[in-house]
């Protein structure tokens, strides 16, 4: 409980006062220690953000509650009688923003919710680029220079993942989702404000991501890690089951395009450098197999891009 009270919990609107300083040092810290932070005034409309939450859990009863059903008949889990290590206790669907957007192609949604996901997902690509550029500045790497490493010939990635974890009889046997880090570059979760269930692991323990109203949750991937040389980490985390509630979460990942060429920014690499350089859809055909591994393997195959068949990668998942 005492670690919870110390999850960093940064206020976006000081960056714009006197205590700049403190807020900026407050983020570089949760960079290099935790991988993660919660932002609040981040300036995006409340409204907005409780409609997009009315508005997903909605389709969820309406479209996507049944199908979560018959895929727990047709997989044997309702009763969980042994311990499930294969499967994540999630229902969810996949909207692509950039390069080209797929939101008017998928099935089933509203046009009021695909207004709003269209909106809300512009707000998010806006922060995560203001985000990179704070980040550029704590590690003394130009303005844009983060942006431009993503950038590759068709400009960045963008997704989101929207997902609900339906309550769980018995969440010792399942996880809502298995335990990973992110592969791309930075993520920005709005989770139920109600609801708990993520947990990142920190020196051993798992801890919880609070839920907290209005809140957006930011994480680092892989290609952050790498990019700074291991100053800053992409953390393990999941998410748990719980007995009551459905949790909602919306992921959106603010990725590198997948021709864009990446590495270590100079500045932060050392003699000997630790992080391999490629090309991102490399990393991402690798990761599809493992994403559900210690990410140090991964690093090690793309640094010996030989040793890429060694780590046999399993089915592959749908993953961004
Ligand atoms: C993910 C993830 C967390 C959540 O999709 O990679 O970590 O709370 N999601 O849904
Ligand atoms: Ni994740």
């Amino acid at each position: 409980m005492e670690q919870t009270i110390k999850f960093p919990v940064v206020n976006l609107s000081k960056l714009n006062g006197e205590e700049r300083d403190q807020t900026m040092a407050l983020i570089n810290d949760a960079c290099e220690n935790w991988g993660f932070f919660e932002i609040v005034n981040h300036g995006l409309p409340y409204d907005l953000m409780d409609n997009v939450e009315k508005m997903t859990k909605e389709h969820y009863k309406k479209t996507m509650e049944q199908k979560f059903n018959d895929m727990l008949k047709s997989k044997g889990l309702e009763k969980l009688e042994t311990e499930v290590e294969d499967v994540d206790w999630e229902s969810t669907f996949y909207l692509r923003h950039l390069p080209q957007s797929n939101l008017y192609d998928i099935p089933d949604m509203s046009d009021e919710y695909r207004t709003a996901m269209k909106d809300f997902g512009k707000r998010l690509e806006n922060l995560a680029e203001n985000l990179l550029d704070q980040l550029c500045e704590n590690l003394g790497l130009e303005k844009g220079y983060l942006k431009k490493m993503f950038h590759g010939t068709k400009g960045p990635s963008f997704g989101t993942k929207v997902s609900n974890y339906p309550p769980c009889p018995k969440p010792e046997m399942i996880k809502g989702l298995r335990a990973h880090t992110d592969a791309g570059g930075i993520i920005l979760l709005f989770q139920d404000d109600k609801v708990s269930g993520l947990q990142l692991l920190k020196d051993g323990d798992w801890i919880d991501v609070p839920p907290l109203n209005h809140s957006i949750v930011i994480n680092l991937g892989d290609q952050l890690e790498v990019i700074t040389n291991g100053k800053y980490k992409s953390v393990m985390h999941r998410v748990v089951t719980q007995k009551e509630g459905n949790r909602m979460s919306i992921a959106s990942f603010y990725n590198p395009g997948s021709d864009a060429e990446i590495s270590p920014a100079s500045s932060l690499a050392s003699k000997e450098t630790e992080y391999p350089s490629f090309v991102f859809d490399d990393y991402m055909k690798l990761y599809a197999g493992v994403k559900f591994q210690p990410k140090e393997p991964r690093f090690e195959a793309m640094r010996n891009a030989t040793a890429v068949t060694e780590l046999n990668p399993a089915a592959s998942v749908e993953t961004f």
